[in-house]
């Protein structure tokens, strides 16, 4: 490729692109765009855009300036936020960053596990009050978990799961046999019949038309009393009022939520004060040092890019991963 490559960085401004970011400075043209005005300004001309986040203003909106583009890099795992008809329809190549959250989601998943089982939220609410109250915990050795999203994500967590005894079962887009990990990995229509079953019902579908909404009533009815409800996927899988009215009547133990309908969660939310209910800002895959890892998917694309090759972590438009 001869032409000089211009790369807009979406949602971020000069000081704090990504780590690495800073070797392409001679070889390309670097505009920062942490606003919609701004974007609309750098698109004309731009042939990559490296895209963190549109809460600052959704690309849809300048779309018509975009006039030489070629191809976006996601800095998420979900494409959701960035996706829409006119880009889905266009020629422009769209990468995201799966795999570099799995390990990190895993552990959190695992954690959660663990503060459920193991009542720490109440050992460190004693230990504030000074109080020495013994107490027995529960086993996870040999419980059950349903990992709803099978990708990369659900795949890592399964593997975590399993590692401490115990017994995962997937439900993927649809059903496929003899799966390394999972074995039988079930179709989503599958879903009602296995939920009765699980005493931990993790989320980590991506979020399309087809996954809206998946969670509601009926699913949270069809779990266990003692169950608890693990959403790190998006909030608008879950009908949130369905899930706030399954806690108040018992219909399941607990939800640990990273992910919700409106963020970050108004304060008036109920699920802030819920018992069994966990609240997180949306961070389950973010850890200490990702940034670079994430320049470094970035700059290891952009090479393959100029050089013509094969991109990694190509997302399915029209599949919405
Ligand atoms: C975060 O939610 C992501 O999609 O990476």
């Amino acid at each position: 490729m001869s032409e000089r490559s211009v790369v807009v960085v979406q949602g971020r401004s000069d000081p704090e692109g990504l780590p690495g970011l800073e070797t392409l400075a001679g070889e390309v043209e670097l505009r920062y765009a942490p606003d919609l005005d701004r974007l609309r300004e750098a698109l004309p001309g731009a042939d990559v855009v490296l895209g963190s986040n549109f809460r600052s203003g959704r690309l849809r909106e300048v779309w018509s300036a975009a006039d030489r583009l070629r191809w976006i890099h996601w800095t998420g795992a979900g494409v959701d936020a960035l996706l829409f008809p006119e880009l889905i329809e266009s020629e422009v190549v769209v990468t995201n960053s799966r795999g570099i959250y799995d390990g990190a989601m895993a552990e959190y998943v695992l954690g959660l596990v663990l503060d459920y089982a193991k009542d720490l939220g109440r050992t460190h609410a004693l230990q504030q009050a000074r109080v020495w109250q013994h107490r027995l915990t529960e086993r996870i050795a040999g419980t059950r978990a349903l990992v709803v999203g099978t990708g990369s994500i659900g795949r890592e967590i399964a593997r975590m799961l399993r590692a401490v005894g115990i017994e995962v079962t997937g439900v993927g887009r649809r059903r496929r046999e003899n799966d390394p990990l999972l074995g039988t990995v079930h179709g989503r229509e599958a879903l009602d019949r296995l939920l009765p079953e699980a005493d931990w019902v993790v989320l980590v579908t991506p979020r399309t038309p087809q996954t809206e909404g998946m969670f509601g009533a009926a699913q949270f009815e069809a779990m266990k009393p003692t169950a608890r409800f693990i959403n790190l996927g998006r909030g608008a899988l879950v009908d949130e009022e369905a899930l706030i009215a399954a806690l108040r009547a018992g219909a399941l133990a607990g939800a640990a939520l990273d992910v919700f309908g409106t963020e970050p969660l108004p304060p008036a939310s109920p699920l802030w004060t819920l018992p069994g209910v966990i609240v997180s800002p949306h961070m389950s895959g973010d850890f200490f040092g990702y940034p670079r890892v994430l320049g470094e998917l970035f700059l290891d694309n952009f090479r393959r890019y100029r050089a013509g090759e094969p991109l990694r972590n190509v997302v399915d438009k029209a599949a919405g991963y």
